[in-house]
């Protein structure tokens, strides 16, 4: 055994326990996360928790967490003292689900094969023209204080002329700068949604991952949702109760499905929704993503009532870390979002406001969706081809026409959490469609943009073992 380390793992346990970072009553990381974290054997980690218990400090038992029993300061004045952690369930806002918050974790490890993540491959990330930009801007600096409430005025300028160019009217006074398309969600469901209306969404969706309608108090209802998106016949039957219902909608490369909404069936849609009065969100984070045609235009180009509300985001098609999206709609609402974005962050970082001017006024923005569209129709090809080889005597799936994702069904349904758990064991990171409210089993999401060629492959590969294990049991 490494004394050493030995060593180094009780002094790390103690002083986390010393710093009040793991108060009493907090859970230790598992054994085999302390081995992976700390790089050494089971037994290494078995003999520093050994000492740890010998001096009072923690408490295992066989299948249970081991936690913080007491801390030093207990251990000379025999107090227990009052901590944060009591407060943690008591905040208004959800927790995400326990496979969320793992799935979120994972996404950051090396180790494992990333089939999960909505994101562009660091390959794919124009890291060149990222310096470039931020030298000019560095160039261009003159104060750098807070900005407008709805954003730097040239990047809502620049991001006009970008909608424009979709077919989508909007002055920079309707449109509102904000930190990722999801703050806008968070912003729309405390300002203005009211407690006990109801948000109708696509079932499966992407905000069923989430818990941004539910903390506000506002229910999340699910509608079919087919190749051409969204279905209109199940909307049509809904009773709505005007002032108490919206419709959410992500028609455009839908996560998790990829589903694109058709152009008749867009049109329907703004009738059905007009002849409701039934106000409208339209998430459009993967319009730019198109890989063999341009998609419809959105639903918000052709809204002259103000009843649409629409984001956008740069997070897919350029950076996320930029944390850099948009929202519009009629200037009143856009003032109270700005309003409550105030309140809450005083505004985006006003260096992702200048990149992200400096991206679309340039034309390097248009230059690199071209990039990125080669990539991931190379990506796309070898992805199926994988699917092909692997996994077409388990499952079914649409090769889909933008975006990053490809959503799986299952000839046989597997449990969630075990398919999750032992792709996971595998070194394989996936989003079983039970996140999305897709509870069968049945359904998984996997991204063709983040994982390099071979791994996409060999994630596929490892994949069908997985299920072909499942299913013989
Ligand atoms: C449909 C959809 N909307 C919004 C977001 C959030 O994007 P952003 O990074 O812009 O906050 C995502 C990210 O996964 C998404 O898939």
């Amino acid at each position: 055994m490494n004394e050493t380390k030995h060593v180094h793992i009780v002094t790390f346990i103690k002083d986390k326990i010393k710093k009040g970072e793991w108060t009493i009553g907090s859970r230790l990381p598992s054994q085999r996360q302390l081995a992976l974290l700390f790089e050494v054997n089971r037994s290494t980690i078995v003999t520093a928790l050994e000492e740890l218990t010998a001096e009072g400090l923690i408490q295992g038992k066989t299948g249970v967490a081991t936690v913080v029993i007491n801390n030093t300061w207990t251990l000379l004045e025999g107090n227990v003292p009052s901590t944060w952690n009591k407060n943690i369930k008591l905040g208004g806002h959800q927790a995400s689900s326990v496979l969320v918050q793992e799935i979120n974790e994972a996404e950051s490890d090396p180790r494992l094969i990333q089939l999960s993540k909505g994101e562009l491959a660091p390959d794919l990330f124009p890291l060149q023209q990222m310096k470039e930009v931020l030298h000019r801007v560095s160039d261009q600096l003159t104060s750098f204080g807070y900005e407008e409430p709805k954003g730097n005025r040239q990047l809502r300028e620049a991001v006009s002329v970008h909608l424009k160019k979709r077919g989508i009217n909007a002055s920079p006074s309707s449109i509102l700068i904000v930190s990722g398309a999801l703050q806008a969600l968070h912003l729309i469901s405390v300002g203005l949604l009211q407690q006990g209306s109801t948000v109708y969404v696509e079932k499966p969706s992407y905000v069923y991952s989430l818990a941004v309608f539910q903390s506000a108090g506002v229910q999340l209802k699910g509608l079919p949702i087919d190749r051409e998106g969204l279905s209109l016949e199940a909307l049509q039957k809904v009773p709505f109760r005007p002032g108490h219902s919206v419709l959410y909608t992500n028609p455009t490369y839908h996560n998790p499905t990829s589903s694109l909404m058709s152009l008749s069936r867009r049109k329907t849609l703004r009738a059905v929704c007009e002849e409701k009065q039934l106000p409208m969100i339209e998430d459009d984070v993967y319009r730019d993503l198109w890989l063999d045609e341009p998609p419809p235009p959105a639903l918000k180009a052709r809204d002259t009532t103000g009843s649409m509300l629409y984001l956008g985001s740069f997070s897919k098609s350029l950076s996320a870390g930029l944390r850099i999206g948009w929202v519009v709609g009629p200037d009143a609402v856009i003032d109270r979002l700005a309003d409550l974005k105030m309140q809450s962050d005083y505004g985006s970082s006003s260096l992702s406001q200048y990149a992200a001017t400096e991206w679309l006024t340039s034309g390097l923005y248009e230059e690199h969706l071209t990039t990125i569209r080669e990539a991931l129709i190379y990506r796309r090809t070898l992805f199926v081809q994988a699917l092909e080889t692997y996994l077409a005597p388990y499952a079914t799936w649409t090769v889909p026409t933008g975006g990053f994702f490809i959503w799986i069904q299952l000839h046989q349904a597997i449990d969630a959490r075990s398919l999750f758990s032992q792709a996971k064991e595998a070194g394989l990171l996936l989003n079983p469609g039970s996140i999305y409210a897709e509870p069968s089993g049945s359904y998984i999401r996997l991204s063709y943009a983040y994982a390099s060629h071979s791994e996409l492959q060999e994630g596929i590969r490892r994949l069908a073992l997985i299920i072909k294990t499942a299913i013989e049991k």
